[in-house]
């Protein structure tokens, strides 16, 4: 196993962590950082605080499992009259924000244990055959074309027509459903910036929740077996999820639905097209899949930095001294190819195991969803294998691009061919 320098360099080197530059060699830019500065601390912009940067293994399953010091809830660094010193949240904020994976014990653990009574492996295991068939449905459409875009054709419908179909949102409503849950998923910084276009999204998300409490009133009324009626009757000692906390948790959903399974499907994809002898196998032996998903998810891991944290006090972490309030980012896609962690970490293989990956986090706020998205991520890669043969890249793989979403890590789009078109 190599080893690493540990003294702090004498002048300390900055790194470019954010826009298309970077998410085209991030790999190669951790790379570095795990040699240079695991904890990377730097000032943030406009000179309010400081952000972490944790690249190494051992120091992220460090961080991911103090749930004490490293808290998701700013409000918990912060002394009772820094508190008092906060604005109010405005309503829609809060229901955008207050859910389980923006919280603390107490509360954390409360709203988990709620809803894990509703999203249990046997309801997962159900869905099955429903995930297999919005595949095929999908792939159905675009196999007589010979080629598309992967990501908007296939691996983005996906998920968020399992998300819907878990909400219990009829078929007819699927159209409605996409518009609102893009509203939801962060406006662009450009959108952000202009005030029509904002409103614009509030409405939307305004519109959503009448919706959504439409659903909610007719489930009452006729329990269904379905994941909200689970919900609306999730109860523990007497304590049930208050009409607040059930929306959170259900934007909380449709924002993960969109964002993340999409870049396993996607990125999983991409690493088998460029490793042509490792896709020969699977189609050989689907057995594999189980294992080979797991290498997906550590090789190219579809949330590149855990949603941020914050030093609850003074931490020091190998030689940094992070600060109370210091923001704190996880860097998952780097400790997944630590070299002390994984024999070999640059390189994709199928058969890896064990497979200690930290792409569904760890510790507390460990993945909720990790059974559902290895499900939707062994159907997806399965159908496609099975019904695209030849699939290969329709573009140099230069050309693509990569979102440049903070946390996330995914392409763009995915122009793919296939032969029998
Ligand atoms: C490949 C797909 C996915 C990946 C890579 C992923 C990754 C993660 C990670 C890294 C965390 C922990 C974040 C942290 O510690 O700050 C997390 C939490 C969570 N995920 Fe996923 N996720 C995926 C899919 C899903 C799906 C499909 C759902 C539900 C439908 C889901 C629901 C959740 C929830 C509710 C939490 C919060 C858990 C808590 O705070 O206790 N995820 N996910």
């Amino acid at each position: 196993m190599p080893t690493r320098h540990t003294s702090v360099p004498s002048t300390l080197p900055t790194y470019d962590l954010f826009g298309p530059r970077f998410k085209a060699q991030a790999y190669t830019v951790y790379a570095q950082m795990r040699q240079e500065m695991p904890v990377y601390r730097r000032a943030n912009a406009g000179g309010a605080g400081a952000t972490c940067f944790i690249t190494t293994y051992d120091e992220a399953v460090a961080v991911l499992r103090d749930a004490r010091r490293f808290v998701k809830d700013v409000r918990n660094t912060m002394t009772p009259a820094e508190r008092a010193a906060l604005p109010d949240q405005p309503p829609l904020l809060r229901l955008l924000s207050n859910h389980m994976l923006n919280l603390d014990p107490p509360d954390h653990t409360r709203l988990r244990g709620l809803v894990n009574k509703a999203f249990t492996a046997r309801m997962v295991d159900q869905l099955q055959g429903r995930v297999e068939a919005v595949a095929h449905e999908l792939l159905d459409r675009i196999q007589p074309q010979g080629q598309a875009d992967l990501i908007d054709a296939f691996a983005l419908p996906l998920p968020i027509i399992v998300i819907a179909d878990l909400l219990g949102i009829p078929t007819r409503d699927r159209n409605r459903f996409r518009t609102w849950s893009n509203a939801l998923v962060a406006p662009s910084a450009d959108e952000a910036r202009n005030a029509k276009k904002l409103a614009k999204s509030r409405q939307l998300m305004q519109d959503f929740i009448d919706y959504l409490r439409a659903v909610f009133a007719a489930r009452r009324s006729r329990p269904c077996d379905d994941l909200v009626t689970s919900l609306l009757h999730a109860e523990e000692a007497g304590d049930v999820l208050s009409e607040e906390e059930l929306f959170s948790m259900i934007l909380l959903l449709v924002v993960v639905g969109h964002e993340t399974t999409v870049n396993l499907i996607g990125n999983g994809t991409l690493a088998l097209l460029q490793h042509p002898a490792a896709a020969a196998q699977l189609r050989g032996d689907p057995a594999l899949l189980p294992l080979a998903i797991e290498e997906m998810l550590r090789y190219d891991s579809p949330v590149e930095r855990a949603p941020m944290r914050f030093a609850a006090e003074d931490v020091q972490l190998r030689e940094v001294l992070i600060r109370r309030g210091d923001a704190v980012s996880v860097v998952l896609g780097s400790a997944n190819r630590d070299e002390t962690a994984f024999p070999a970490a640059e390189t994709f293989d199928i058969r890896r195991d064990p497979n200690r990956h930290l792409s569904f986090g760890l510790g507390i706020h460990y993945c909720l969803g990790a059974p559902l998205a290895r499900l939707e991520g062994r159907v997806a890669l399965a159908a496609l294998l099975d019904r695209l043969p030849n699939l290969e890249l329709a573009v140099a793989p230069e050309s693509l691009r990569w979102r440049t979403h903070p946390i996330m890590r995914g392409v763009q789009r995915l122009p793919v061919r296939w032969s029998g078109g």
